[in-house]
């Protein structure tokens, strides 16, 4: 594991130590990349192996220096599409939580026990804030957790249970932001909000590590993520770069396809108007609930990247999106979360209208468990059991706590 050489603003590039934990740059507040020195890891790292871990830990040569908080996150399933011939689902359904959260979150604990910080807080659509009580729990670390009320059901059971203390919020995500930055002093909490510290981009670089690993490390032609506040596609285009450095890769980067829902889409408004940052987008409301961040902190890094890789960001409405989760769970026995079915409907379209032909190789994220959402989708679908179920239900004469 290598020592990180110094923390990188991505707007004006001014580099600071991480001796201390760091948040945002203190010149111009934009967020920092974790560097290392490039030359020593490019004699040092090592693909991994047979031996490796089936983790995303099996990328350890090209992560800070630190104990792991593990819970056995990452080296998810590349599904082959029983349909399409050059089609994978990236399965991150399948880590610790439930989604992708898993591995940020996984490195951003990692390294708050290695700075001995005590209070993490997030402000959270939902399951980021179930991947980080889940490692706070781990590692012996307070949650603070701010999320919106109408998140699904899961993401409140999980924190709760996982023992985090849970601020439920009459708003967006974008409310809980501000609301945690008015009380994080007084609080003593330290902020591991998306694009706020550099380590959850850090963890969420494995994917892009993993998904050229698993093809024979090779580029897909374009990859498919579902787009809310960005990180994972932005940690993706950082390990394709690391990857190119350390010659572990070549070739014609993926075309990045960014998919919102058409009820929370200020990134594909703003690549649609030509525009460096995204508005605030008013009256967000999707039950894709990862996808409702109205205003993404990192909007201008990911229009930067998409346009690079001459990719698209689109959004659909919540009916197809619904109707192609649908078609994946019946025909190729796949329930994606809303999120990855906003990716299986763009696959869809693209492939329509000529951008994508069906020879082009083609990873789509499916960024969580379709089953996160049993409340969203039976309410999505008109599904209800007959049953009428206690309040509260005994449990071995115990009383559930609310
Ligand atoms: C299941 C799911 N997919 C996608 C996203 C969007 O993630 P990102 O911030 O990397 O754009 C989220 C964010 O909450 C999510 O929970
Ligand atoms: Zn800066």
């Amino acid at each position: 594991m290598p020592p990180i050489a110094s923390l990188e603003c991505a707007r004006c590039h001014h580099h600071l130590d991480a001796s201390e934990p760091r948040t945002l740059c203190p010149l111009c507040a934009g967020s920092l990349y974790v560097r290392y020195d490039m030359d020593a890891l490019r004699a040092s790292a090592q693909k991994p192996g047979p031996l490796a871990p089936p983790s995303m830990w099996r990328y350890a040569d090209v992560l800070p220096a630190a104990g792991p908080v593990t819970l056995g996150e990452g080296w998810t399933p590349m599904l082959a599409s029983r349909r399409y011939p050059n089609l994978w689902i990236k399965e991150e359904g399948a880590n610790p939580t439930g989604t992708f959260k898993a591995r940020g979150a996984s490195l951003a604990v990692t390294m708050a026990r290695r700075y001995g910080l005590r209070k993490l807080a997030v402000a959270s659509a939902g399951n980021a804030a179930g991947a980080l009580a889940a490692y706070a729990a781990a590692a012996g670390i307070e949650a603070h957790i701010l999320m919106p009320q109408d998140v699904p059901l899961a993401n409140y059971l999980e924190a709760k249970a996982y023992g985090a203390h849970v601020t439920l919020v009459d708003g967006l995500i974008s409310d809980c932001g501000r609301i945690l930055a008015e009380r994080k002093e007084a609080e003593g909490w330290f902020d591991v909000s998306t694009l706020k510290e550099p380590f959850r981009v850090e963890g969420k670089k494995t994917m892009g590590y993993e998904l050229v690993e698993q093809l024979g490390w090779t580029y897909p032609d374009a990859v498919f993520y579902p787009t809310g506040g960005g990180v994972g596609l932005i940690g993706m285009w950082k390990a394709f770069e690391e990857m190119e450095q350390l010659g572990w890769v070549s070739g014609k980067r993926p075309k990045m396809i960014g998919i919102q829902s058409s009820g929370c889409s200020p990134m594909a408004r703003a690549y649609r108007e030509g525009a460096g940052a995204a508005r605030m987008f008013e009256h967000a409301a999707t039950f894709a609930s990862g996808l409702r961040v109205p205003k993404p902190y990192g909007d201008w890094i990911l229009l930067e990247i998409v346009r690079a890789s001459g990719g698209l960001i689109l959004d659909y409405p919540d009916a197809e999106i619904l109707r192609s989760l649908l078609d994946w769970s019946e025909r190729e026995g796949l329930l994606l979360s809303p999120e990855g079915a906003a990716a299986t409907a763009a696959y869809d379209h693209l492939l329509a209208n000529g951008f994508l032909s069906p020879e082009d190789r083609c990873v789509l994220f499916n960024t969580g468990a379709g089953l996160k959402y049993v409340d969203t989708l039976a309410r999505a679908m008109g599904l209800h059991l007959p049953a009428k179920l206690p309040e509260r239900m005994p449990v071995g004469g115990i009383i559930t706590p609310q």
